[in-house]
């Protein structure tokens, strides 16, 4: 993961403009893989969707322009929603907006498809301000193993979820907690991408927490699609 650095950032490959605001996650290598996903996965015209983890919207409008009947962009972010609504806004793409977490969500669920590019680094201490964008626990599976637990309350019968992390936060467990929810996961994509500036400031301490290889600085990317039968 790249820190928070610019204002604005093209929406490839939208091929449109994306207000990004101090404070909210660029739309990276994660951000792009899951709407890749997205667009192979066959939405069904006039699905429920759910942006978990929304930051900029990105991914809520990627989803309104393949034809999504209602889009729902959800963080704990005051700043990432606000910015979703300018965004959506700006385009004329109507998204409900919810603060919170994905509880939160499964109380405005069931959705027919679930996106969720969630933070997933590793980190020896509690996320704070706009690291909470990416920091997720000693392990990297804070908001991830939440995610997992609650993915067969957020999909609807007959729909799917497509999540993104690194390697690093240890996929196998995802998958676990995934199947054992009654869901059907499987990694549909894979990338090998070097590390960022916050995953080199932290190479040091993944290595000494097992989490890489001595000297690696790279991490697999994985998209993970669970069908809810
Ligand atoms: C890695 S960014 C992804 C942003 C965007 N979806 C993208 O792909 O570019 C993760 C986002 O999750 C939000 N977030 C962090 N913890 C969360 C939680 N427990 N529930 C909901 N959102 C959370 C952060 O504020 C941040 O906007």
């Amino acid at each position: 993961m790249t820190a928070i650095t610019s204002t604005a950032i093209p929406l490839v490959p939208q091929r449109s403009w994306l207000l990004r605001p101090p404070g909210v996650y660029r739309p990276q290598d994660d951000t792009w893989m899951l709407a890749d996903a997205l667009r192979e996965s066959g939405m069904p015209g006039g699905a429920r969707v759910l942006d978990l983890c929304t930051g900029t919207g990105a991914l809520a409008v990627a989803a309104a322009r393949l034809g999504a009947a209602s889009v729902t962009a959800v963080d704990i972010s005051r700043r990432a929603l606000a910015t979703v609504w300018t965004n959506s806004r700006l385009r004329r793409i109507p998204v409900r907006l919810l603060r919170g977490d994905a509880a939160a969500a499964v109380r405005s669920g069931p959705f027919d498809v679930v996106l969720a590019n969630p933070p997933y680094v590793p980190c020896p201490v509690p996320a704070n301000g706009a690291a909470r964008a990416w920091d997720a626990g000693p392990d990297g599976r804070v908001v991830l193993d939440e995610l997992c637990s609650r993915a067969a309350s957020l999909v609807a019968p007959g729909g799917y979820l497509l999540m993104v992390h690194s390697t690093v936060a240890g996929p196998g467990k995802s998958l676990a907690q995934l199947g054992e929810a009654g869901m059907t996961p499987a990694v549909i994509a894979a990338r090998s991408i070097p590390f960022g500036p916050v995953m080199r400031s932290r190479a040091a301490f993944l290595e000494a927490a097992g989490l890489i290889a001595a000297e690696q600085r790279h991490e697999e990317l994985v998209v993970i699609r669970a069908d809810r039968p």
